[in-house]
């Protein structure tokens, strides 16, 4: 690594002096936190007028963006006595950095605030102009560097296949046929399409989707104690900040914005508009809205974490368990037609457990121990479960494991539907995941634990309508060849609607 920075300090009057041997002993400041001999270096220096400038290097210790501020606080001292002459800013005029880089990049990359970027095999070269102290302050430079690398890494796992390891599979089972669940209920007028990924559950499919929920509160809820609350399915950008979503979602989020003013006369052109055109002026709403405030619930147990955020949990209440099914979450999904199994407005129940490394650790076992129950003995499923790249890293656009032995990470479920194809080749439907996130979000909100020791946290979002998916892809719409344990908490399906 090698950093070479161009600066030039703005004096508070033009000063004409010699400063050559407080420069020197600034200077020695510089190495200091380093290995002797491997901190930053004053190259050269020149007092011109008011400014100061400086020719700072380093290597990896003591960044000259670091560097040029000892010396500034230093010289602001020496020459306000000596001379009665403050600094007034800092400016970075031209800094030039290189490092390494772990591949070699396949593709041209371009990042904001870098002027030049070359690359020469695994060495990167950047060139940064006109930088100011917000700039050089705040770090921006390492956040550079880290955004470069993480940028180049993706394009070496561009193309490769996520990380699936299946780790447990039933027997197979005999299937009803090869149905379609969304054609099938589309057909019986079960449900219909609506908007963009959104679809409407007339009686029936939602009796079979609140049984599912009844079996999890039995079964699961019920038996391990978890207790409901309300998540706000309206999530702000401080949330996003905390839990990391910030740094990739944009492309999937559907964005929540406010009015700019609730006042009706600001309003009153598109009323208007609308009552003489009955079209909706979308451009003039446009205009009256205001930036977005956040997005809607996406991951839904973000918007949980602000509860405790900046607190000590008592370690005798632990474990925290709660879940929450208030609402739906929306995500921007990729276009076409997938069934009710992609959807862009969704519903979920999110279980969330927090408490010491162990207590999550045995809480993800047992749940993960529930759900083969019911998907073994009611449900009567031909389902899977693989270790895949956790949910809270793959949302931040991470790739690869948090923990090679399978404690921290995500297993997410999956099921087969025959209609798709062989077992073998065809494409299984993630139904659900159930997530051991080790510190991230205790970490991410500031949350600690009495007693000093460190916070776990963990979750699963049970997928209502991709357990509908998979039960009628694989037992077809008819109760007469349903499982007889679902069956019976089924009862009687609703009459279904008579459209004439
Ligand atoms: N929060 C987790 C996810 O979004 C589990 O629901 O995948
Ligand atoms: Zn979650």
């Amino acid at each position: 690594m090698e950093f070479i920075l161009d600066a030039v300090l703005y004096l508070s009057q033009p000063l004409e002096a010699e400063l050559g041997s407080f420069l020197s002993e600034g200077a020695k400041l510089l190495d200091k936190g380093a290995p002797k001999g491997q901190g930053a270096v004053l190259v050269n220096w020149l007092l011109e007028g008011d400014m100061l400038k400086l020719k700072i290097k380093s290597g990896t210790y003591v960044r000259p963006h670091d560097a040029v501020y000892r010396l500034r606080n230093y010289l602001a001292e020496k020459i306000g006595r000596e001379y009665k002459t403050g600094i007034r800013s800092v400016k970075g005029v031209r800094y030039e950095i290189s490092f390494m880089l772990e591949h070699e990049p396949k593709e041209k990359i371009s990042i904001p605030f870098v002027k030049e970027l070359n690359f020469e095999g695994k060495t990167c070269r950047i060139l940064l102009l006109d930088l100011d102290e917000v700039f050089l302050r705040n770090n921006y430079v390492d956040r550079i560097i880290s955004l470069i690398k993480e940028k180049v890494d993706e394009q070496a796992y561009a193309g490769k296949d996520e990380h699936h390891e299946i780790t447990w599979s039933s027997p197979k089972k005999k299937h009803a046929g090869k149905i379609d669940p969304t054609e099938e209920m589309k057909k019986r007028g079960w449900i219909k399409h609506r908007g963009r990924g959104q679809w409407i559950y007339g009686p029936t499919a939602t009796r079979i989707i609140k049984t599912m929920e009844s079996i999890v509160e039995d079964k699961l809820l019920k038996s391990l104690g978890f207790t409901e609350v309300i998540i706000p399915k309206a999530v702000t950008w401080d949330v996003w900040k905390r839990s990391g979503h910030a740094k990739s979602i944009y492309n999937e989020i559907y964005y929540l914005s406010p009015p700019k003013s609730r006042d009706p006369a600001y309003w009153e052109e598109v009323v208007d508009l609308y009552r003489i055109t009955g079209e909706i002026p979308l451009d003039k709403i446009k205009e009256r809205m205001d930036y977005p405030i956040g997005g809607v619930s996406y991951a839904q147990c973000p918007p949980f974490w602000p509860l405790f955020s900046n607190k000590t949990l008592s370690l005798e209440q632990m474990p925290v368990t709660v879940f929450d099914r208030s609402g739906p979450s929306m995500r921007y999904e990729s276009g076409g037609l997938h069934g009710i199994e992609r959807v862009d407005e969704f519903h979920r129940i999110e279980v969330i457990w927090i408490g010491t490394y162990e207590q999550v650790k045995d809480l993800h076992q047992k749940i993960i121990d529930q759900y083969r129950l019911i998907f073994n003995d009611i449900l009567d499923l031909e389902w899977r479960m693989a270790w895949v790249t956790p949910w809270f890293m793959a949302q931040e656009g991470l790739h690869g494991l948090a923990d090679e032995k399978h404690v921290v990470g995500t297993v997410d479920f999956e099921s087969y539907l025959p209609y798709k194809g062989s077992r073998k080749e065809s494409e299984w439907l993630e139904f659900q995941n159930a997530s051991n996130n080790g510190m991230k979000y205790p970490q991410g909100f500031n949350v600690k634990l009495s007693g000093g020791q460190q916070l776990y946290s963990g979750c699963t979002g049970i997928g209502l309508e991709r357990w509908l998916a998979s039960f009628l892809a694989q037992k077809g719409l008819d109760p007469e060849y349903w499982p007889k344990a679902f069956k019976k908490r089924v009862g009687v399906l609703p009459e279904e609607f008579i459209l004439l």
